[in-house]
C-alpha cells in the first residue's frame, strides 16, 4: 500500500490521502468577490481526487491584496460570493476546503501577472498606498510602503480574525495564514524587510511577535477548525535573511500555541534571491521543520512524479505533499497516481463510467 494513499489527520480533519491542492491566486475577482471563474477553477479541482483543497491567498483588507483582482474576505459581499462558490462545490464534492488568509503588505498594488505584474503607485488607477513593517519597497523604484503603527497593527490583526470568522461561517474547514513568499507576515519575520526599532522588530523574538499575535488571535477565533501557517523556509538571500534555523524556531512557537501544521515553501521576500530550482527543491526545508518539531508538515514545490511524492511521505520528510502547477497541468493527477499504485480515489457519480478497464478498482470498488 502506497503511503500516499493512506489517511492523515490534521487537527480535527481527517484527510483521505496525502495529496493536497496548494493555494493558487487567480486574479479573477471583482472588488474581492469571487466570480464564475472561481466556481469553474475550484470546482474542477474539487473533482481531482486530492484530499484537500486550499482556496487562494484571500486578502483580509482591500489594501492587503496583491492586485486589484484578488479575492478578499473583508466584506459581506465578498463573503456571500465565496459562500456561493463553496456551497455549489459542496453539492457535488465532499473534499475538505480551506482558505489561505493573506495580507500582501509591501508586495500589494500590482498589475495582473499576465499584464506584467508591475507595481502600481497610489493615485493611479488600480493602485493604492501599501503598508509594511518598515518603509522599504520590495524593488528599488517601487513606491515605498508606509510603516504600520500600533493602531495599524491592531487593524490588520482584527482583519485576520474577522476574515477567519467569515470563513468559518460559510463552512470552510481550515484556515491557513500566509506567512510566506514575502507577504506581510513574512515581511515582519525577515530582517531584510523588518527594520523596526520597537517590540515588533530587532531580534528574532521581536520579528516573530506580530505573526504570532495574528496566529493567536485567529486560533482563538476559530477554535474548532485546523489553523496552519505557510512559511518560507528561507529567503534564499546571500546574507542576512530569514533561514531554516529561524523557521524552526517560529514553527516551535506556533506549535506551542496550537498550530495544526506548517506548510513549507520558500523565497519571495527579496528580488536578490538565488533559488536552486529543481524537483523537490523545498523538501529539505520541510524535512528540517518536521525533524525538529514533529508537527504535521506539508511539502511543496516541483513535486510532479508519483514515486517522487510517495518518497516524500514514505520517508517521513513531510506528512502531505501539495501540488500547484502540476495539478493545473493534470487535474486528475491523484487519479493517475492512485492507478499507478493500485490505490483508490473517489470519483463523482456521473464520472463512474470513466474508470479504465485496466484499473477495475480505482474508484474504490472494494470487492478484491
Ligand atoms: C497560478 C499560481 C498561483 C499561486 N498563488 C499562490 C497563493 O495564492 N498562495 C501561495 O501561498 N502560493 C501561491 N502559489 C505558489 C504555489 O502554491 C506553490 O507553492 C508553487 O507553485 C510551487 O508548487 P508547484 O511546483 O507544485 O507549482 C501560486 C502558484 C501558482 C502557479
Amino acid at each position: 500500500m502506497a503511503k500516499l494513499f493512506t489517511p492523515f489527520s490534521i487537527g480535527s480533519l481527517t484527510l483521505r490521502n496525502r495529496i493536497v491542492i496548494a493555494p493558487m491566486c487567480q486574479y479573477s475577482a471583482v472588488d474581492g468577490c469571487m466570480t464564475d471563474w472561481h466556481l469553474i477553477h475550484l470546482g474542477h479541482l474539487a473533482l481531482s481526487g486530492a484530499a484537500f483543497l486550499m482556496i487562494e491567498a484571500t486578502a483580509v483588507l482591500p489594501e492587503g491584496r496583491i492586485s486589484y483582482a484578488d479575492v478578499g474576505l473583508w466584506s459581506d459581499e465578498a463573503e456571500a460570493a465565496m459562500a456561493r462558490v463553496v456551497s455549489s462545490i459542496r453539492r457535488y464534492s465532499d473534499i475538505p476546503i480551506g482558505v489561505q488568509l493573506a495580507h500582501a503588505g509591501r508586495k500589494g498594488s500590482t498589475d495582473l501577472p499576465w499584464k506584467g505584474g508591475a507595481h502600481i503607485p497610489s493615485g493611479i488607477m488600480n493602485g493604492w498606498q501599501t503598508w509594511a513593517p518598515s518603509p522599504l519597497p520590495f524593488s528599488a523604484g517601487d513606491q515605498a510602503p508606509a510603516a504600520l503603527d500600533h493602531q495599524g497593527l491592531a487593524r490588520v490583526r482584527q482583519a485576520f480574525v474577522d476574515a477567519a470568522k467569515r470563513a468559518r461561517r460559510i463552512g470552510l474547514q481550515a484556515i491557513q495564514l500566509h506567512g510566506a513568499h514575502g507577504y506581510l507576515l513574512h515581511q515582519f519575520l525577515s530582517p531584510l524587510s523588518n527594520r523596526r526599532d520597537d517590540q515588533y522588530g530587532g531580534a528574532l523574538e521581536g520579528r516573530m511577535r506580530f505573526p504570532i499575535e495574528v496566529f493567536e488571535a485567529v486560533r482563538a477565533a476559530v477554535p474548532d477548525i485546523p489553523v496552519t501557517v505557510r512559511v518560507s523556509g528561507t529567503d534564499w538571500a546571500s546574507q542576512g535573511g530569514w533561514d531554516l534555523t529561524q523557521t524552526v524556531q517560529f514553527a516551535r512557537e506556533l506549535q506551542a500555541r496550537g498550530c495544526d501544521g506548517i506548510h513549507v515553501s520558500s523565497g519571495g521576500l527579496t528580488p536578490e534571491q538565488q533559488i536552486p530550482v529543481g524537483p523537490s527543491y523545498q523538501v529539505p526545508l520541510a524535512r528540517g521543520v518536521k525533524q525538529a518539531t514533529g508537527i504535521p508538515v506539508i511539502a511543496v514545490g516541483l513535486i510532479t512524479g508519483y514515486e517522487q511524492a510517495e518518497a516524500i511521505v514514505g520517508t517521513g520528510d513531510a506528512d502531505l505533499v501539495a501540488l500547484a502547477r502540476g495539478i493545473l497541468y493534470d487535474p486528475r493527477w491523484p487519479w493517475h497516481a492512485a492507478a499507478h499504485f493500485g490505490a483508490h480515489v473517489t470519483a463523482p457519480d456521473p464520472y463512474l463510467r470513466s474508470q479504465p478497464r485496466q484499473y477495475p478498482h480505482l474508484f474504490g470498488t472494494y470487492d478484491d
